[in-house]
């Protein structure tokens, strides 16, 4: 028996695009396949409160806190992600929600909350779907869950499920499909085991351009066809060395998409730079230590001038040293987020 009020808590992580999505087609569907990992320390948190309703209502009835404040100013997109999403979870309409989210990681920090933020309201909103139709499987459940959180924000639908998943169809990844994210279905090479993502916060403040806005670049861009085609041959490369642990070609691949992604940006009308001056003594410094070294560290970067410093969990005593003695100068404030692989949301 389902009861009729309740609550549902779950977490849900954000993740790094090693093969970027950038460009999509309504509604919400990508233009060339991502790879991501999953990360483990900056999550969501969300307890979604709900109350039947005695009559089904004309439209969605929630209210919304962030961090323990009301935020009436994150309605509107609540509100279109309910309209996306119900005709695949009817009951919407017939419940009264309280949403309470919080995220682990410093708000204004500069990284995107949207990926864990849909998500983490998604597996919630399936944490009920299951208990009026408790016959779904577990593996339509995540499903589901990553096809709803796509509909949020693209990239969300690769968080429901970690180390390593892939969004966007692509014809040698089994299972691959543009509806949802799956997990990477291959054997991962130890080498990944544990990877460390170092967040640098260079810059801390509102991203100049929304994802959205940043996407629509893509159409009309001189360099889509080339660059959705290039997608496509990175996540062949970076599914070779998945399995077989060339840590060498792993950075020459997510390198070189960090890159593009910014090339991207840099090529369209209007263009932008989203890097800031620390960026580039980041990614410099990066290029110096391991010439120097012969580590396996390497860089990749959002849509903004935060850099993901990524390393196998084998250097991470050195490379943290490296870190904290030459890159936390670069960061606002001396702020970074030490992350590392993680394995996708879960109820609290
Ligand atoms: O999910 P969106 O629409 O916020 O797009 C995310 C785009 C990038 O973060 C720049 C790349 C990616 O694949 O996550």
């Amino acid at each position: 028996v389902v009861s009729d009020q309740g609550s549902i808590s779950c977490t849900s992580p954000s993740n790094i695009a090693l093969v970027k999505y950038w460009g999509k087609r309504p509604v919400q569907l990508p233009e060339n396949p991502s790879i991501s990992f999953t990360l483990d320390v900056c999550k969501t948190e969300t307890i979604l409160r709900y109350e039947k309703l005695q009559n089904v209502s004309e439209d969605f009835q929630f209210e919304l806190f962030f961090e323990g404040e009301p935020k009436p100013e994150f309605k509107p997109k609540i509100q279109s992600f309910f309209q996306r999403i119900i005709t695949y979870v009817p009951f919407l309409k017939q419940y009264k929600f309280i949403i309470e989210t919080s995220n682990t990681f410093p708000h204004s920090s500069g990284i995107a909350s949207s990926a864990s933020g849909m998500s983490a309201l998604a597996y919630c909103l399936m944490q009920l779907e299951k208990q009026l139709n408790p016959q779904i499987t577990d593996e339509e459940f995540v499903q589901k869950t990553s096809f709803l959180s796509r509909l949020g924000s693209g990239s969300a639908s690769r968080s429901i499920e970690g180390p390593i998943t892939v969004w966007g169809a692509h014809k040698n990844v089994e299972g691959s499909n543009d509806a949802y994210a799956v997990k990477f279905p291959y054997l991962i090479h130890q080498n990944f085991a544990n990877y460390q993502d170092t967040i640098l916060l260079v810059d801390k403040g509102e991203k100049q351009v929304s994802s959205s806005v940043g996407h629509d670049l893509m159409y009309g861009h001189p360099f889509s066809s080339e660059r959705f085609k290039q997608a496509n041959e990175n996540i062949d490369k970076l599914k070779g060395v998945l399995i077989s642990g060339d840590l060498d070609k792993f950075i020459e691949v997510v390198e070189s998409e960090a890159l593009t992604l910014h090339a991207m940006m840099m090529t369209s009308l209007p263009y932008f730079i989203l890097m800031k001056p620390n960026t580039l003594s980041v990614i410099n410094k990066i290029w110096e230590y391991r010439k120097e070294t012969g580590s396996k560290i390497c860089f990749t970067l959002d849509a903004g001038a935060n850099v993901h410093v990524l390393y196998p969990d084998t250097e991470k005593e050195q490379v943290m040293d490296f870190i904290k003695n030459e890159l936390v100068v670069y960061c606002e404030k001396g702020q970074y987020i030490c992350d590392k692989i993680g394995l996708g949301a879960k109820l609290l």
